[in-house]
């Protein structure tokens, strides 16, 4: 699915999450649930009027923070740069997009063309509209990923998706792998397992700790889910809360947009248990600022999808 026709999809499943919501809000001045369950939903619909408290001593859980394209505030996104920015800020975990070149191999982009981030017009002048797809590997190795963004960072290159693992590898980072428009690409999943498989991505220890694979397509998770029932998989967008239990067949997490994010949906998600037997988790996307991610956070998120981690751990570590 495109962000666009996810973005509908968010829009009309926004009036289904508000009847969540409003169904756990509880009237001004009326006093909370005895039943810790039932409290603790109605303090995650409305943080406002019920702050949750925790025992004398406890620290709440910070949420994981997810590296959006790398730090891609402080570095151009979806680059080795980007990654590093983030190790060096600390992060272990890096988000990316990959995509498919011409000849197949997997590389890392977000825009289904290559116009705004790289230099393929003034390479290619001839070659409109510049569209990921119908350049080879070789041609895209070629481009300057990193100018756009600071004449410091000239000369800096797309990685494929082999490079990237690389060098999150040697930084001991983790990876949510985007699969980006997977309806333009016939075959994403497999050539994306392939690499991941090749690059030791696929054993049990970076099953189980060090990959999700998420994806706006629900067509293309169950894909990578039937092929790789052990991966851990992550759906982009909303579904109403009568849909969760479907996308909990194949997705173990479910991560929208931030706007029209609602305690009550994040309550709805937490309630199914995914594939692998586990509580679904809540990962919304793109929160950069320090309210924004402490209001998500009230909600009971469990990690957090941003430009600028860093400001995102300082506004929420417990
Ligand atoms: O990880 C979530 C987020 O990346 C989805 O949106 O457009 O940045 O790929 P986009
Ligand atoms: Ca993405």
């Amino acid at each position: 699915m495109h962000a666009g026709t996810a973005t509908a999809t968010a829009s009309v499943a926004t009036a289904a999450l508000m009847g969540v919501g409003m169904l756990l809000m509880s009237a001004p001045g009326a006093p909370l649930p005895d039943a810790p369950a039932a409290r603790a939903a109605v303090q995650r619909a409305d943080p406002a009027r019920h702050p949750a408290r925790h025992p004398a001593g406890a620290v709440a859980r910070a949420p994981r923070v997810y590296a959006h394209r790398g730090a891609s505030a402080y570095a151009p996104e979806n680059t080795l740069v980007a990654a590093d920015r983030a190790d060096a800020l600390g992060f272990a975990w890096v988000e990316n997009d990959v995509q498919l070149t011409r000849d197949g191999v997997p590389v890392v982009l977000h825009d289904t063309g290559l116009k705004r981030t790289t230099n393929a017009e003034e390479v290619f002048p001839d070659r409109a509209p510049w569209a990921v797809k119908d350049f080879t590997a070789a041609e895209i190795s070629r481009l300057d990923a990193g100018s756009w963004f600071g004449a410091r960072y000239a000369g800096t290159r797309v990685p494929t998706l082999r490079r990237f693992l690389e060098r999150l590898g040697r930084n001991r980072q983790n990876l949510l792998l985007e699969l980006k428009s997977p309806e333009t690409y016939p075959g994403i999943e497999r050539a994306t397992l392939a690499v991941l498989d090749e690059e030791g991505w696929l054993d049990r220890a970076h099953v189980r700790d060090r990959l999700v694979v998420q994806s706006f397509g629900a067509g293309s998770l169950r894909r990578v889910h039937a092929l790789r029932p052990d991966v851990v998989t992550g759906f982009l967008g909303a579904p109403a809360p009568a849909e969760l239990p479907a996308y909990a067949g194949f997705a173990d997490q479910i991560n929208p947009s931030r706007s029209g994010l609602s305690g009550g949906y994040v309550a709805a998600v937490h309630a199914l248990k995914g594939p692998h037997g586990k509580k679904l988790q809540v990962n919304p996307w793109v929160v950069d600022d320090a309210a924004s991610a402490r209001k998500v956070n009230a909600m009971g998120v469990d990690g957090i999808i941003t430009d600028a981690p860093d400001v995102v751990r300082a506004a929420t570590k417990g």
